[in-house]
């Protein structure tokens, strides 16, 4: 069977570290990959000049698959965030965040299933920002027609393809009555092509609070780029952390898959960080690209991995290393 190409960006700070375990998996699973190693981050500056070169951009196109490690962004200084960049130059349009209980992991709920859908190229993100006058800054909040149409009918459509219930637009339309006003236009006529979906909103705030309260309430949400990135690590934290919680950004040629996490700084070179959000990013990679087989055959050695302290990282109060984790994850794929 011909491999299938895929990009490899390794990302800053733990990224290298939980790309090495990612591929190291995925080698000894025989999952068929021919990983094109590329340039992002911190990396790419130091060897181009250029936080994010054309070169990577054109090889993602060309390739149409990436699994991308996490980039660094400075805070209030610095270039434009690479993510955002990736994102919108390739118009990956829909970040798709499933957020699941792991039955090995015990936390406050045990059957949270639910899928962040976050709008992933305009919103606050728009890069928009003007000094008008000393002590005076304006952040431009893009909302456009297309967009909101785009991702209403992307969740709807996704919902519809896994049997899911319900899907929820969450929003701040009493506030930002034109913005999220068009965006809640936009999914209701998605709604109205989707009768056999049930279809609520929820204010973004007290969203919050219900998916604190009772997150198995929700099933899928649809929301904005600022409160998708917002929510998505809330939700993390009702599965176990961040060490968990998977993504993929989707547009209609291209998919980039990576974990919600960021480089965590905090933690990085010490080769502790949890790989099973990288790890599920690229198994949903799999499904994606239609080898559902091997990434079974991942997730329930996963699974055997995450059922005993003695095998989890320190995240989830158990003491191995980034690679140690792999491969003892690796000692327990079957065939
Ligand atoms: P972060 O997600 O990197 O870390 C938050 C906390 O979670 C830290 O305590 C960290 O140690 C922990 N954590 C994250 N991933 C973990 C893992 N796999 N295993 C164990 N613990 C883990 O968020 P932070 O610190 O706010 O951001 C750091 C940098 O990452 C910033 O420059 C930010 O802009 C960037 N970032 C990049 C993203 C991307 O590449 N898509 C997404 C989010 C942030």
């Amino acid at each position: 069977m011909d491999e299938k190409k895929v990009v490899l960006l390794e990302g800053d700070g733990i990224g290298p570290e939980v790309t090495k375990a990612v591929v190291h998996i995925f080698e000894q699973a025989k999952a068929g990959i021919e990983w094109l190693p590329a340039e992002a981050g911190a990396q790419a500056v130091e060897s181009q000049g250029s936080p994010l070169p054309d070169s990577t951009v054109d090889t993602i196109r060309e390739v149409g698959l990436a699994l991308k490690g996490p980039i660094t962004t400075g805070i209030a200084k610095g270039f434009r965030s690479v993510n955002v960049q990736i994102r919108q130059a390739l118009d990956l349009f829909a970040n798709v965040r499933p957020i699941r209980s792991l039955p090995e992991v015990k936390t406050r709920y045990d059957n949270v299933d639910l899928i962040i859908i976050r709008e992933n190229t305009e919103g606050l993100y728009s890069g928009l920002e003007h000094e008008i006058t000393p002590g005076v800054v304006t952040s431009i909040k893009v909302s456009t027609e297309k967009a909101c149409t785009r991702i209403g009918e992307f969740a709807f459509s996704l919902a519809q393809k896994q049997g899911r219930r319900k899907v929820t637009g969450v929003h701040k339309a009493n506030i930002m009555k034109l913005s999220d006003g068009l965006a809640l236009d936009c999914y209701r006529a998605a709604a109205a092509k989707h009768p056999e979906i049930e279809y609520d909103e929820r204010i973004i705030d007290a969203m919050a609070m219900s998916l604190v309260l009772d997150p198995c309430e929700f099933d899928v949400l649809v929301m904005e780029n600022l409160y998708g990135d917002i929510i998505s690590d809330l939700c993390a934290g009702l599965i176990g952390g961040l060490g968990l919680a998977p993504s993929a950004n989707i547009g209609a040629d291209c998919a980039v898959f990576e974990a919600v996490h960021g480089s965590a700084p905090d933690i990085a070179g010490q080769g502790v960080a949890n790989p099973t959000a990288l790890l599920l990013s690229a198994v949903e990679m799999l499904h994606h690209i239609g080898n559902s087989e091997c990434a079974d055959r991942i997730t329930s050695a996963l699974h055997k991995t995450l059922a005993s302290e003695k095998t989890r990282t320190r995240d989830l109060g158990g003491k191995l290393s980034t690679m140690d984790f792999a491969k003892e994850l690796v000692a327990r794929l079957d065939g």
